[in-house]
C-alpha cells in the first residue's frame, strides 16, 4: 500500500469514520454511577522494589480488593481443565508475565492497569509516562457508542443499483429481524441501529453489493451477536434482491466504535537527566517528541513501528482482560490506513502554553462480558482490579495506555535512545536464558549492563565465574 491509494470503492467504508470523527464522543465517567472498585491511588511509590507478596498486599490495599482476589494472578489464572474447554486439542496452558502499570488517572479516576506482556520496558515506560501526565491532570478519554459493523456480501444481483434501493426500502423490516436475534442485548439498550448498502463495482470478480449491518453490542466485544444477526438476515436479503448471499461476518475495521484519549504535559515535567549525565530540557524533549511523531505521520515505514509501540501498551491490557487482541490489532492498522496512506494513529503537538499535547483515536472493539473475559479467572480479576464498569470505560483506559506507551517510546527515541532502558530488563532475560537463578539473575544482569555487553555467551561466562 506504500505510496499507493486504496481503490476508491473501498474509501466508501472509511467515509463513516470521517462522520464519526465528528461524533460527540462521550466519556463513560459521565453517565455511570460508581459501584465498582474505587481505587484510592494508582501512585504506589517504590512498588517495583517490593517482593511478590508485598506487591500483592500493597495492590490489594490500593485497589480495596482482598489479597485472595489477586492471588489468582500467581497461578496463571487458568487451569488445564478450563483450557481444555476453551480450545480444541488443548494440551496445556501458556503463561506470560503479568504486571501492573501505575500512576494512571483516566477521566479523573485513579486506575491500576494490569498488563500481560513478555517485552521488558513496556510496563515501566507506561507507568512513567502516566506519572508525567498526572502533572496535567492525567488522561481525558471518551468513546463513541459500541457499534460494530457486520458485513453481508451479496453476489449475482442483476441490477446492483436496483437491489441496493430495494434493500433500503426494506430497511425497517431487516433491522427488526436483526434486532430479534438477541433479546437480552436489546433489553440492555443494544441492537440493530442501521443498514447501509455499498456497491463494490471494481472487485476482481466484478461488481457486487455489500450490506453493512450496524449493531450496538453494549458491553460485549460483539462478534457473536453481529455474526448471528448477519446470518439471520441472509435469506431475507436473498429474497429481496434475488441475489446470493456469500460472506456474513463482522468487520474488524470497527470505525463506528472509536475511543479517544488526550493528555497535556507541561514541558517542565519533561525535563530529565539521563543516567550518563546528559541534560534534556523540557522544550527539547517536547520538540523531539513532535519531530518523532512527524516522521511517523509522513512515512509508513516509521508509522508501522510507531503504531507497534502504541499496540505494545494496548495489546498487553487487551490480553490481560481476555479480549481478542487480533481484532484490536486489525482494527488499529486498518484505521491507520483510512486516508489511503498508512500513518500514525496518534498526534503530538505543542499548545499555546507550550505544553506537549498528545491525542490517540482508534477503533476499540473490546468487551467485559462474554468470551474469555467471562471464563478466564485472571481476566475477571484484571477487570476488577481496574474497576471498569462498561466496555466503553475499558476502551477509554486502553487508549490512554496506548498514548502513554507511545510517549514513552518517542521520548526515549528522541533523547537517549531506547537501548539503555531496554537493556537492564533484557539483561535479566539473557541471564535466565544462560541458566542463572535466584540472586544470580540480578548480579549477572547488572554486570552485563555495567560492561555494556548483554550477550548470552557473556552471561554464561559470568555464571560459570559466580558458580566456581
Ligand atoms: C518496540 O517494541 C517499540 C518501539 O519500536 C516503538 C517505536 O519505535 O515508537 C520502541
Amino acid at each position: 500500500m506504500i505510496g499507493s491509494r486504496l481503490p476508491s470503492a473501498n474509501l466508501i467504508a472509511f467515509a463513516s469514520a470521517e462522520r464519526y470523527n465528528g461524533w460527540k464522543f462521550e466519556s463513560a465517567a459521565e453517565d455511570i454511577p460508581y459501584h465498582g472498585v474505587l481505587m484510592r491511588t494508582s501512585r504506589l511509590a517504590g512498588f517495583y522494589n517490593l517482593s511478590l507478596e508485598e506487591k500483592t498486599t500493597r495492590l490489594a490495599e490500593a485497589a480495596e480488593l482482598s489479597p485472595q482476589e489477586l492471588a489468582i494472578f500467581h497461578q496463571g489464572g487458568l487451569t488445564v481443565e478450563q483450557a481444555n474447554h476453551m480450545v480444541e486439542n488443548a494440551i496445556g496452558i501458556f503463561s506470560l508475565p503479568l504486571g501492573v502499570a501505575l500512576n494512571f488517572i483516566v477521566n479523573g479516576r485513579e486506575v491500576l492497569v494490569p498488563m500481560a506482556i513478555e517485552e521488558p520496558s513496556v510496563i515501566a515506560g507506561v507507568s512513567f509516562m502516566a506519572k508525567l501526565a498526572r502533572a496535567g491532570g492525567g488522561f481525558l478519554a471518551s468513546a463513541s457508542p459500541p457499534e460494530m459493523i457486520g458485513q453481508i456480501q451479496i453476489l449475482d444481483v442483476e441490477n446492483p443499483e436496483l437491489a441496493r434501493r430495494q434493500l433500503l426500502d426494506h430497511k425497517a423490516e431487516l433491522l427488526a429481524e436483526a434486532d430479534a436475534v438477541d433479546p437480552v442485548l436489546r433489553e440492555l439498550g443494544g441492537g440493530a441501529r442501521d443498514l447501509e448498502i455499498r456497491r463494490l463495482d471494481e472487485s476482481p470478480i466484478g461488481a457486487f453489493l455489500v450490506a453493512h449491518l450496524i449493531y450496538d453490542v453494549r458491553d460485549a466485544m460483539g462478534a457473536n451477536a453481529v455474526n448471528t444477526a448477519c446470518e439471520r438476515l441472509a435469506p431475507h436479503i436473498e429474497r429481496i434482491t434475488g441475489g446470493r448471499v456469500h460472506l456474513r461476518i463482522l468487520s474488524n475495521l470497527a470505525d463506528r466504535r472509536l475511543a479517544k484519549a488526550t493528555c497535556t504535559i507541561p514541558s517542565n515535567a519533561l525535563t530529565f537527566r539521563s543516567p550518563s549525565g546528559q541534560m534534556f530540557s523540557g522544550e527539547a524533549v517536547r520538540e523531539g517528541v513532535i519531530a518523532a511523531w512527524a516522521f511517523a505521520a509522513a512515512d509508513p515505514y516509521r508509522a508501522a513501528t510507531h503504531n507497534k509501540g502504541i499496540m505494545n501498551g494496548i495489546d498487553a491490557v487487551v490480553i490481560a482482560t481476555g479480549n481478542d487482541w487480533r481484532a484490536v490489532e486489525a482494527g488499529a492498522h486498518a484505521y491507520a490506513a483510512r486516508s489511503g496512506q498508512y500513518t500514525s494513529l496518534s498526534v503530538w503537538r505543542k499548545d499555546a502554553e507550550g505544553n506537549l499535547v498528545g491525542e490517540l483515536e482508534m477503533p476499540m472493539a473490546v468487551g467485559i462480558i462474554g468470551g474469555a473475559t467471562r471464563v478466564h479467572p485472571a481476566a475477571q480479576a484484571a477487570l476488577k482490579l481496574m474497576g471498569v464498569r462498561s466496555a466503553r470505560e475499558l476502551a477509554e483506559i486502553l487508549v490512554a495506555v496506548g498514548l502513554a506507551q507511545n510517549l514513552a517510546a518517542l521520548r526515549a527515541l528522541a533523547t537517549e535512545g531506547i537501548q539503555r532502558g531496554h537493556m537492564s530488563l533484557h539483561a535479566r532475560q539473557v541471564a535466565i536464558a544462560a541458566g542463572a537463578g535466584g540472586d544470580l539473575i540480578e548480579k549477572i544482569a547488572a554486570q552485563m549492563v555495567a560492561e555494556g555487553v548483554v550477550r548470552l555467551d557473556r552471561a554464561r561466562e559470568l555464571l560459570r565465574q559466580w558458580q566456581e
